[in-house]
């Protein structure tokens, strides 16, 4: 049976419309509309912590196609810092981006970054990584950089702990997490220009989750985040939390699945309503090698591509892929293994391809969904997946 389309949900910054469902998952596609021009979900976001992907021009991440990237407000705020931010503008001016950014709040960078962080109520206590002089990262000032970044999606200072983790910490942190959104909401100075997120809390404890949950939801915001995963935990545990939340989140709501981004955890995803995935792994894997195809993942450092002459995945229209003949620039397997480590250009080349790779996954699983043909599609991909798993 069809369910209607719920209720475009209109802010000042945003609009968000689910414009199809699937009749048999929860998996939607919707248009949401930001300061910076519409995104078409499902989406995968790319990481440009420095407000770069690591070996692409912002104007090659524009030709993939790509309509929102992630900042992170931690990097940006030690380097170029605040005053330079205001002074040019934002990170869209500093960046050359004409689209969509979101900003990860800081505190989880730090706490997986730093080992010497650590979290009070007042925010996270770190050493500054250029002098070794004590910091504190509040929500507040949180959100003050943020603003300065002017990103599209911001999101709330939280406090992250370990997936895995057990016992009263994991309550502590999602309880704290609830009263951080109170002030970073409070904080945020453009609510008219940038959407401030939250982020559900509770690692794999049901019951947390579901108090999380309910109290995020109170407070409003245009879009809800699930964090705290992709910590360890196996794929069953990730899925039930994942479900658990869509379940309970509102459907007019984009749902963000913050650090996931292995194509098959995507779509999974997917089929249980998320609609935006983060995660470095495309960009960071390429530089060890590792081209992301249909067929799984194909490290080209290995002896056997010395002398592959066809191209990184075979019928893929990524840039580096495409024949010359097809405006492609024609790259081989062969090139990539003979760049190896040493020359970052076959890490640029490789970047360009899984970008390519994932950004292009999440538009067919829109196509799927718009289709109404998401079940086949999800079936097509796991078969093709593990028929290269010999
Ligand atoms: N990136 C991946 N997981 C998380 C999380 O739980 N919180 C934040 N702020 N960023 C993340
Ligand atoms: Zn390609």
């Amino acid at each position: 049976m069809k369910r209607a389309l719920p209720p475009v949900s209109k802010t000042a910054a945003m609009t968000f419309e689910v414009v199809a469902q699937c009749s048999s998952s929860k998996a939607r596609a919707s248009n949401m509309t930001m300061p910076h021009g519409l995104v078409e979900t499902p989406m995968f976001m790319p990481v440009a912590t420095q407000a770069s992907l690591k070996g692409l021009t912002p104007e090659q991440l524009d030709d993939l196609g790509c309509k929102i990237c992630l900042n992170n407000t931690y990097h940006l705020g030690l380097k170029p810092g605040q005053e330079v931010l205001d002074t040019i503008g934002g990170a869209h001016k500093l960046q050359s981006w004409p689209h969509n950014i979101l900003t990860d709040s800081g505190g989880f960078q730090m706490v997986s970054l730093l080992k010497l962080a650590t979290i009070t109520e007042e925010g996270v206590r770190f050493l500054s990584p250029h002098d070794g002089s004590p910091m504190l990262l509040t929500p507040e000032h949180s959100i003050e950089l943020q603003n300065s970044i002017g990103s599209d999606i911001i999101m709330q200072l939280d406090d992250v702990v370990a997936t895995l983790t057990k016992g009263p910490r994991v309550e502590e942190a999602m309880y704290r997490s609830i009263r951080w959104l109170d002030r970073c909401i409070k904080a945020n100075k453009n609510p008219d220009k940038q959407n401030l997120f939250a982020i559900i809390q509770g690692c794999l404890d049901l019951d947390l989750r579901t108090i999380c949950c309910a109290e995020m939801q109170k407070r409003d915001t245009p879009g809800i985040a699930i964090g705290g995963l992709s910590g360890g935990e196996d794929k069953d545990q990730y899925c039930k939390v994942v479900n658990h939340c869509t379940n309970l989140l509102p459907r007019n709501k984009p749902i963000y699945c913050m650090g996931v981004g292995y194509a098959e955890d995507m779509i999974v995803s997917v089929a249980m309503g998320v609609d935006l995935f983060d995660c470095v792994y495309p960009t960071r894997t390429a530089r060890f090698g590792n081209a992301i195809t249909a067929e799984g993942i194909v490290n080209l450092r290995n002896k056997c591509y010395e002398a592959d002459f066809s191209p990184v995945e075979k019928g893929c229209k990524c840039p580096i892929c495409r024949s010359k003949e097809d405006g492609g620039m024609g790259i081989t397997r062969a090139f990539i293994h003979h760049l190896a480590a040493k020359e970052t250009t076959g890490a640029h080349l490789l970047t360009l391809h899984n970008v390519h790779y994932q950004l292009e996954l999440m538009r067919s699983a829109r196509r799927a969904i718009i289709d109404d043909r998401f079940p086949q599609f999800v079936k097509d991909f796991f078969s093709t997946l593990y028929a290269g798993d010999k």
